[in-house]
Parts: structure tokens; C-alpha cells; sequence
């Protein structure tokens, strides 16, 4: 057997104990918020068959040509991990016949995605989004709740500074007219574009829009505007979401040239960044995609999402110095001066366990010093201490690891003590 070490798989990584305590933090923000704007959870498995995918996101997509990771089972089925979240909730939506009994449903979701993109930073092959799905209604005002959401979950994040991007790319005939526009608008320039979008062209010309190259740019800067070519329904929805918006102070910007890498998208799309992240990648995108759940083989039902990258938002968090959360509970540590201090106080480890209390102690009796060092360690709030003469007088000491000073109490009344101490702390 070798003896080389096994390593995390590239792109992948772990998230130890030191970090747990900020993502659990964000994803409760996440879910308090979203319960505030009335979605509802989902969890949908992590792997899915492949033509769900394949299907739903675009067979030109970047996505599915080379970023998925797609396997055959022992049954011969083809499987994807799910490399987004929406496909998953339209496929529930439509397997559980949801539309049968309510008109308009909203869900969120929070759980890892896979693409097998090129590790850097804020972009690896095991990621994690918390993302909605408003399924059932194209009313501007959905585009708006959705919108708002976003940027509230970030306000409650404590950034208060991501900015929106905001464009629509209107229903399949406006994406159709448009395209036939933009390839006009490009061929005869084709030779100042990079060799990717010199294919994008006839493959998938939307992404010429969003290509980061500075020669594409400068095309693109004068190619005619989406916003131009929206049909009369599709630029009246567009007005009345921006309209809406204003109304209720979220800030955005338009910007005609924002397209998404995911097919399904129709008339509103948004994308959130931030400075944090430089101008390369999103923290967060969304936007309508009203034709893919009659696609997919459903009813036809309008509907709109977003999803938001976690690994993105603690970056941000942490430029911004805002990555510490404190525990919302605190810990006690029980400090025993021999082996028979050890013994009491295992039993009553077990008892303020099961009043609720956070406490931990040594797995075997050590030197004081050890054992107040890993009370500090794991920042306990009171240690009890007890010794010979604690145990002699029927007693034990609480000391105050903040404050630094000592309480000497009957052992009777050491879990009311406690509780009375923990709770005017918190
Ligand atoms: P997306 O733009 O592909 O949209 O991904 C949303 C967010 O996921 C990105 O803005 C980014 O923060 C994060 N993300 C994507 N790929 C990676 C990666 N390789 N590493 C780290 N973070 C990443 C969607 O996934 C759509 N399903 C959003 C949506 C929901 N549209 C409608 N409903």
C-alpha cells in the first residue's frame, strides 16, 4: 500500500472548525431573510440525471461542454452533480405536480454545486450557493421582491456596497431578433475579437457581450443596445421593473450589455458584484427564465431566481474585516485538581449538558495549567473549578474567565448559579 498522503481533490477544500462558525452564520442570515420575503426551503439531491442539465442550462453553455462533472453509474445512467440550483427545484416543481394545486410558489436553497472550472481564487469546483425560485407569475413585481431580496440579504450580511447590474434580454423572439442584429454588427469586425468569441458568434453570440478581453470590449462598446430591440410587452415589463425599484430605494445599474452564461434566461437578468472581487466575477446573478419549465415538458409558468456564491461573500466579508462572529453560546469548562475532582466532575458535565449548557472538560485529569489553557482555548465564559478542599467544604469555584475574578459556591446550587450567570451574559 502506499504510504503517500491522500489530499483534498483540487478545487475542493475543507472548511475547519476556525471557519464553521461564519458560514453557519450566513447561511441562518440566509435563511431567516428569505423566510422574511415568504420562500420556503427546498433540497433537491446533488446529482441528477445529465439530460436535466444538459437540457435546461444550454447544450453551448460553457457549463455543459466543459465544466460538468457527468459519470455513468453501475446502471449505466449518465449522472451530473448539480452544477446550479434551478434545474434541481423546476424538476421537483414538475416530478411533484406542484402546479396542479398552487398557482405561485416561492422556494430557496442552500447546498454545494460542482463545475470543474479552473481553481483560483473565489472559483473552485466544489462551491456553495444560497439561491431562490419564485415559480408561477411574470409580474414585475416579482422581478422586484426577488431583486430587493438580494440585496437585503447582503445589507443583513453587513455589506451594504454590492451593486446591481440590471438588463433585460426579452422573450425568445426579442433574443432571436437580436441575435440575428448582433452577428451582423460583428461578422465584418470578426478579426478585432478573440478566438473564443470569433466562435461564440455563430455558437452562442450573447457571450460575446460578456467577454472580458479588452479588445472585445471595445467591439462590443458600440455594438446596438438589447434594450433596443425589446418588443413592446418585453420593454413595458422592463420599465415598470425599473420603475418599481426606484420606488423602494435598491439601487441599480443598467447595463444593456449584461448577458448570463445560462440559456434559460428571459427579459430580466441581474448580476451582483462587488469591488471586493475585482471586475472579474459575481458575487451573486439571477434573472427570469419564463419559457424553461414548459420546456422541461411543464405547464407554461413564468419565473424568476438568483443564486449567490458563499465562498464570493466571505471573501468580501473578510476584505471588509467583518469575517468574526461571535458564538451565540457560551461555554463553560470544568477544571478538576485530581483524580477524584475528575470523577465529580464528569457527572456534572452530564448534568449541565442536559440543562442546555455548552460545557466540555479534559478527557483525562492534566495539570491545571493545561486544562485552564484549553478552557481559554476553546474561549470558555466561566470555568468550575474544583480541588481537595472544594470537595472538602462542598463547594466549587466559578471563575469568570472575562472578567478574571472567582465566586466560591455550594455545589447544590452550582446549575442555577450558572444559568443565572449565561443568561445575564447573553
Ligand atoms: P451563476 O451565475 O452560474 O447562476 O452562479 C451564481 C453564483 O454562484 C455566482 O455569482 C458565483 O458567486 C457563484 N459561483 C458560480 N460558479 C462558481 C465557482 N466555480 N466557484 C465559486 N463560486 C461560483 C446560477 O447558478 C443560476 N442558477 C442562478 C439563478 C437562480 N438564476 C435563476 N435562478
Amino acid at each position: 500500500m502506499s504510504n503517500k498522503s491522500i489530499k483534498a481533490i483540487k478545487g475542493t477544500f475543507d472548511i475547519l472548525p476556525s471557519e464553521t462558525p461564519l458560514w453557519t452564520h450566513i447561511e441562518e442570515v440566509s435563511r431567516k431573510t428569505f423566510e422574511q420575503y415568504g420562500f420556503e426551503e427546498m433540497r433537491t439531491p446533488v446529482f441528477e440525471a445529465t439530460e436535466l442539465f444538459v437540457r435546461s442550462i444550454g447544450e453551448v453553455t460553457d457549463i455543459v461542454q466543459k465544466e460538468m462533472y457527468t459519470f455513468t453509474d453501475p446502471g449505466e445512467r449518465s449522472l451530473t452533480l448539480r452544477p446550479e440550483g434551478t434545474a434541481p427545484v423546476v424538476r421537483a416543481y414538475l416530478e411533484h405536480r406542484i402546479h396542479v394545486n398552487q398557482p405561485f410558489v416561492k422556494y430557496y436553497y442552500i447546498g454545494p454545486m460542482f463545475r470543474r472550472e479552473r481553481p483560483q481564487a473565489g472559483r473552485t469546483r466544489q462551491f456553495h450557493q444560497v439561491g431562490v425560485e419564485a415559480i408561477g407569475s411574470d409580474s414585475p413585481g416579482v422581478d422586484v421582491e426577488t431583486i430587493a431580496l438580494a440585496y437585503r440579504l447582503f445589507v443583513q450580511l453587513g455589506i451594504d456596497d454590492v451593486s446591481i447590474r440590471l438588463n433585460s434580454v426579452g422573450c425568445k423572439p426579442c433574443k432571436e431578433n437580436y441575435s440575428g442584429l448582433l452577428r451582423k454588427f460583428l461578422k465584418p469586425r470578426i478579426s478585432e475579437l478573440c478566438n473564443d468569441c470569433k466562435q461564440r458568434i455563430d455558437r452562442n453570440v450573447f457571450r460575446v457581450l460578456d467577454c472580458k478581453e479588452t479588445a472585445c470590449r471595445k467591439v462590443v462598446a458600440e455594438a446596438p443596445s438589447i434594450l433596443d430591440s425589446l418588443c413592446k410587452p418585453c420593454s413595458e415589463h422592463f420599465d415598470e421593473v425599473c420603475k418599481l425599484l426606484e420606488n423602494i430605494d435598491v439601487p441599480v445599474n443598467i447595463d444593456p450589455r449584461l448577458v448570463r452564461g445560462l440559456d434559460y434566461y428571459t427579459r430580466t437578468v441581474f448580476e451582483l458584484n462587488h469591488s471586493a472581487l475585482g471586475a472579474k466575477d459575481a458575487v451573486g446573478a439571477g434573472g427570469r427564465y419564463d419559457n424553461l419549465i414548459e420546456e422541461m415538458g411543464g405547464p407554461a409558468k413564468p419565473a424568476i431566481g438568483f443564486a449567490i456564491g458563499l465562498e464570493r461573500t466571505i471573501m468580501i466579508l473578510k476584505k471588509k474585516g467583518a469575517d468574526k462572529v461571535s458564538s451565540d453560546k457560551d461555554k463553560v469548562y470544568l477544571i478538576s485538581l485530581g483524580q477524584y475532582a475528575f470523577e465529580l466532575n464528569f457527572k456534572l458535565l452530564e448534568k449541565l449538558r442536559r440543562c442546555g449548557i455548552n460545557a466540555s472538560m479534559d478527557p483525562e485529569p492534566r495539570s491545571t495549567k493545561a486544562q485552564m489553557r484549553a478552557a481559554d482555548r476553546i474561549g470558555a465564559a466561566i470555568a468550575i473549578i474544583r480541588g481537595d478542599r472544594e470537595i472538602e467544604e462542598g463547594v466549587v469555584m466559578l471563575r469568570d474567565m472575562r472578567k478574571g475574578n472567582e465566586d466560591t459556591i455550594r455545589k447544590d446550587n452550582v446549575i442555577d448559579k450558572l444559568l443565572e450567570k449565561l443568561q445575564g451574559e447573553n
